[in-house]
């Protein structure tokens, strides 16, 4: 399959641009700036695209592009510092003093005036085709091109940069100082399929089928006739994973759905028949929610509500396995992102602010191989696959749910009766936003970017442990409070509060306090993250 590197200058936008690239159906894979040749050339690739980045050019240790990348004669795409690495290491001037330019900018495709250059015609009207569809794009740069390097020539400028975008259509060098991977630049993904397609040559023949086919072969190839095991818990992940495995190799799969009692109305048995009825596979389902409130009574502090819930996991499903033998192999839903974070160069390690993790999750002691079908997948394809694989759409598209469950979401002391209530007010909101046609997943994956939606990326209710006076029936009550948080958000990491319809707000609060005992009171969450988090705990 043709494929594309993708360099990582320790831009934050690096997995867009991965995203980008498969989302028009080409494999690529990310690398730090300084991989291995080995490594980056193992995949064979038709062409780089150099990712933006943090450092300038004329720092001491920059990053700098390898030479060996130079000597394969392939096409190159540089994207801000990239464009500006390219620049210094072919001999043209980076302008370190220049001001920053941050934001919307309005470029002019200087492309019309080209067609008479020696280049081949090809590939001048891939130069045009590159510049075609752009006009407003999203700057972030301080350092900015004065110079080209012999061989290149104008493609675009802007009020602020003259040398926007820049190429050298006889070698197939491109730069742009501008970010095509950002929503914020409109048709910016038509200049990355271009620079792929029509440049690099490259067929779109990464599908969900391709990717299955793939994935099965390489499977049955890793585990041969062992028995597998995998840890499913209701997410999308862990369900892909252990579909994809159950395609390669049948009964050799053995599926272990914990019910940890912490989970949302009807996920478990959604869990189960999505196994049992579409995919005949085997499901042993272990009810542990009695261990895991005992294991929980009277803690109240975050932290220490997520170290037992993924602590006690770890020691059943261990138990588990011991009575199935120990099979030698697990299936892990590790998907690109979580591998390509553990290897970013020159980004800050971030810092702590909640202890993340899976339930499903690998337990570090166990002595398992593992096998992680959606390791080189974005979740959008891990979603693509599950659907191809015959999953319910309920289970493929539904929003992310965090590994400790509804402790989180049940501030105070978690118990069974709490945890309960709160279930019951979520399924409540979960089941006007679908009838609104509010609930997203598929709306904010990132194919519709850009495009104002009031559709929810996440939504679910949190029960505090606050009580409150109110009045029902002329008697008086003194109950806890719920608060609905539902969110837009396109990568999780920063998240706006959902502008969610008046009559929609008072439908949700008005069947909580009267179909769920023991609230009262409903309020709405009107933070964004930062300064808040998505979950409240
Ligand atoms: P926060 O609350 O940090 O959440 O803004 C960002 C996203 O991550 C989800 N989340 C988790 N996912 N294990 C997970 O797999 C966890 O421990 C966990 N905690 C939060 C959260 O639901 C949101 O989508």
């Amino acid at each position: 399959m043709d494929t594309i590197a993708i360099l990582d200058f320790g831009s934050q936008y690096a997995q867009l641009i991965a995203r980008r690239v498969r989302e028009a159906q080409v494999y690529c894979e990310l690398f730090p700036w300084d991989a291995p040749q080995e490594t980056i050339l193992a995949i064979q690739p038709k062409g780089f695209i150099l990712s933006g980045g943090p450092r300038s050019v004329y720092e001491d240790d920059a990053p700098f592009i390898q030479e060996f990348i130079f000597k394969t004669g392939l096409p190159i795409l540089g994207i801000c510092y990239g464009m500006q690495a390219l620049t210094h290491a072919l001999g043209g001037k980076v302008d370190s003093s220049a001001q920053r330019e941050y934001g919307q900018a309005q470029i002019q495709s200087l492309v019309s005036g080209l067609d008479t250059l020696a280049a081949p015609a090809r590939y001048s009207t891939s130069a045009h085709l590159l510049m075609f569809s752009l006009s407003s794009v999203w700057m972030s740069h301080g350092d900015r091109i004065t110079e080209l390097p012999k061989g290149f020539v104008a493609l675009a400028k802007s009020g602020n940069s003259p040398l926007a975008a820049m190429g050298d259509l006889q070698r197939k060098y491109f730069g742009v100082q501008f970010h095509p991977e950002v929503h914020h630049t409109p048709n910016g993904e038509k200049l990355l399929q271009h620079f792929v397609m029509d440049i690099c040559g490259v067929k779109p023949e990464w599908t969900p089928a391709s990717i299955i086919e793939e994935s099965v072969a390489r499977i049955q190839k890793q585990v041969g006739d062992q028995r597998v095991l995998a840890a499913v818990s209701g997410g999308v992940d862990s369900s892909v994973a252990a579909a994809l495995v159950h395609k390669a190799i049948g009964d050799q799969l053995v599926s272990v759905f914990v019910d940890t009692g912490l989970l949302r109305k009807n996920e478990g048995e959604q869990v189960a028949s999505a196994f049992r009825n579409h995919l005949h596979s085997e499901l042993i389902a272990v009810d542990a929610s009695d261990e895991f409130f005992s294991a929980l009574q009277g803690v109240t502090e975050p932290e220490q509500k997520r170290r037992i819930v993924g602590e006690k996991f770890i020691r059943i499903f261990e138990g588990q396995a011991r009575q199935l033998g120990q099979p030698k192999f697990l299936v892990q839903g590790t998907i690109y992102p979580d591998v390509v974070e553990s290897s970013a160069p020159d980004r800050d390690k971030a810092q702590k602010i909640k202890s993340h993790h899976n339930v499903g999750g690998l337990p570090e002691d166990m002595q398992f191989e593992l096998v992680e079908p959606l390791r080189y997948l974005f979740k959008d394809e891990v979603r693509a696959v599950g659907e191809a694989l015959g999953l319910p759409e309920a289970l493929v598209w539904r929003q992310p749910f965090p590994g400790p469950g509804l402790t989180v979401r049940c501030l105070g002391e978690v118990t069974r009766e709490r945890v309960s209530r709160l279930r019951e007010a979520d399924a409540i909101l979960i089941d006007e936003l679908s009838k609104a046609g509010l609930l997203g997943s598929r709306s904010s994956s990132s194919s519709t970017a850009g495009q104002q939606s009031l559709s929810t990326s996440q939504a679910f209710v949190v029960l505090l442990p606050v009580r409150s006076v109110g009045v029902m029936g002329d008697q008086r009550t003194y109950q806890e409070a719920a608060a609905i948080r539902a969110v837009t958000t396109e990568d999780f990491m920063t998240a706006d509060w959902a502008r969610l319809p008046h009559d929609l707000l008072a439908r949700v609060s008005s069947r909580i306090v009267n179909e769920v005992e023991g609230i009262n009171r409903v309020v709405y969450d009107i933070t964004s993250k930062p300064p808040a988090t998505i979950e409240w705990e």
